[in-house]
């Protein structure tokens, strides 16, 4: 993994990926955390899909920003590997977090399953607009030892 101290240090196109993972939580459904979280892939071929969290009242039908994200991208471009997905949030007030979130355990579980069927890594960019970010070359890092669709064999 390699940290950065700021997003201005950032090559500028993971800058704006980042940028848009924060406009993307703008977008979150979120009243009940008030934490929202959004998500921004940029595909194999250059398009740009986002995602943030979407609550509900009953708590565990809602959905992290990075599932929802995964969902899009494969339904829009159904077997397309994603290159990098930047992963941002804000506190209750909107502003950005000066400190990288990283994505739950769920969402580990998914990440993996996704670059597994693509054959191709998920690099993750996590940072707010402000304070450290750290750069991940690969999603299956975050889930050593993981369960896989290759056990159920
Ligand atoms: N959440 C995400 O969307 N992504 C994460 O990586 C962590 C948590 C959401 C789930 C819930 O809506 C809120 O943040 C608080 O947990």
């Amino acid at each position: 993994m390699d940290v950065y101290d700021s997003l201005e240090l950032l090559a500028q196109e993971d800058a704006s990926l980042l940028r848009l993972a924060g406009e993307a939580a703008e977008k979150a459904y979120a009243p009940y955390s008030r934490f929202r979280v959004g998500a921004a892939g940029k595909m194999k071929d250059g398009s740009v899909v986002t995602g943030s969290n979407q609550e509900n009242a009953s708590f565990p039908a809602g959905l992290c920003a990075e599932r929802v994200l995964l969902a899009s991208a494969s339904s829009l471009f159904p077997g397309m590997s994603i290159e990098t997905i930047a992963i941002s949030s804000l506190d209750a007030d909107g502003h950005s977090h000066d400190h990288p979130i990283s994505p739950c355990g769920i969402c580990r579980q998914s990440l993996l399953e996704f670059q597994q069927r693509v054959k191709r890594p998920v690099r993750l960019i996590l940072g707010g607009l402000r304070g450290k970010i750290y750069l991940i070359p690969d999603a299956s890092f975050l889930l050593p030892l993981a369960f896989t669709g290759s056990d159920l064999m």
